[in-house]
């Protein structure tokens, strides 16, 4: 499919279809679209937890909304491997590396008939302790995947664009 298609009949999945499983050769799918994602340097610093166990969803529904999705995928970054500027003290590209990482699954996932809702409103303290994750490995965002349920829409908010002429400017 025509990629600006794709971008365009993709929005917000909050209904999901709780009990309909994602094939395992299409999470593969999606999982690999995410290895083959650019990163500063190629470093691919980026840790993808899976998670679609009853006690690893349940975990993530506490921390954060997920719309019973039957799979969340945790997006992180080791910071072991993550680059770091040298023209600029304490920045690295972890929340890029792993927001381009989680790009290329959303849109793969889109492409496959699988919705997606990008999620970010968790506590990341509160994630690392939940998932006991180790001191180098920084949670970026989740990703929550399914199918659409019968009663899934886009939100108001979805065809609410600015036009290019507010965003992208000449200089
Ligand atoms: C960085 C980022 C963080 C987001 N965090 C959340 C979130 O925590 N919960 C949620 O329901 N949606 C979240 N979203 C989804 C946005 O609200 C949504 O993409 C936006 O409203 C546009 O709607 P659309 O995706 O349907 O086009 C997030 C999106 C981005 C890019």
């Amino acid at each position: 499919m025509e990629f600006l298609k794709l971008a365009e009949q993709r929005y917000s999945e909050r209904a999901f279809d709780k009990s309909r499983v994602i094939e395992e050769e299409k999470l593969s799918k999606i999982l690999e679209a995410g290895r083959l994602a650019p990163t500063a340097c190629n470093f691919q610093p980026q840790k993808v937890y899976v998670l679609k166990s009853s006690d690893a969803l349940w975990k993530a529904a506490k921390l954060t909304h997920t719309y019973e999705a039957p799979i969340v995928l945790l997006v992180c970054y080791d910071m072991n491997v993550v680059w770091k500027n040298a023209r600029e003290e304490g920045y690295n590209s972890g929340e890029q590396d792993a927001s381009s990482v989680l790009t290329s699954m959303m849109f793969e996932a889109e492409s496959l008939g699988i919705h997606t809702l990008w999620i970010r409103g968790f506590n990341s303290k509160a994630v690392e302790e939940s998932f006991e994750l180790p001191e180098n490995i920084k949670p970026a965002m989740m990703l929550a995947i399914g199918y659409p349920s019968e009663s899934s829409a886009p939100s108001p908010r979805h065809s609410d664009r600015k036009p290019l002429t507010d965003t992208v400017e000449e200089l």
